[in-house]
């Protein structure tokens, strides 16, 4: 795998996102490991765009539960419909929460997070996990978070299949 993570010195986010994604199909190759390789998503991620919270819930026993992930401690469990993760998983779609307080039943990990995205991965065409991606700034995520960071659970879903 690649050792190394080239981040893009421009603070333009297509940027960024362009470099990130073309290097991340070398981040897991070689490694079967879901969990180590999920793990290395998250922190190139987190390296590339410092963002305030952005990890995992991965689909078990009928839950979302905390999978790899970097930033402030967060809540364990998540339950079907529940908060914006568990909303994303019923029903099978990004959702961009551009002010948290506005979301209905928001789960507040953490009083800092502000605006949230969260995007759903799908095996066998159920929801297998979601990424979640916790913004401290009000508004913080558009069209190319979603846009790029879909690119990024596709090639989720291909290390998973
Ligand atoms: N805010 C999320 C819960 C997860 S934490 O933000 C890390 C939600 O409402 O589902």
């Amino acid at each position: 795998m690649a050792e190394e993570l080239i981040i893009a010195a421009s603070a333009n986010k297509k940027e960024r996102y362009e470099t990130l994604l073309s290097q991340l199909e070398a981040l897991v190759a070689g490694e079967r490991d879901m969990i180590a390789n999920l793990a290395n998503i998250v922190a190139a991620l987190k390296q590339t765009f410092d963002f305030f919270w952005v990890g995992f819930y991965m689909v078990k026993d009928e839950q979302l539960v905390l999978g790899p992930f970097q930033g402030p401690v967060a809540c364990t469990r998540i339950n079907f419909g529940k908060g914006v993760c568990g909303t994303s998983w019923k029903e099978r779609k990004t959702i961009v929460v551009p002010d948290v307080e506005k979301f209905p039943g928001h789960i507040a990990c953490n009083a800092a997070s502000k605006s949230e995205i969260v995007l759903p991965a799908f095996k066998n065409d159920n929801v297998f996990l979601v990424l979640d991606v916790d913004s401290d700034r009000l508004n913080d995520f558009d069209v190319l978070d979603e846009q790029y960071l879909s690119a990024v659970m596709r090639v989720i879903e291909r290390i998973i299949a």
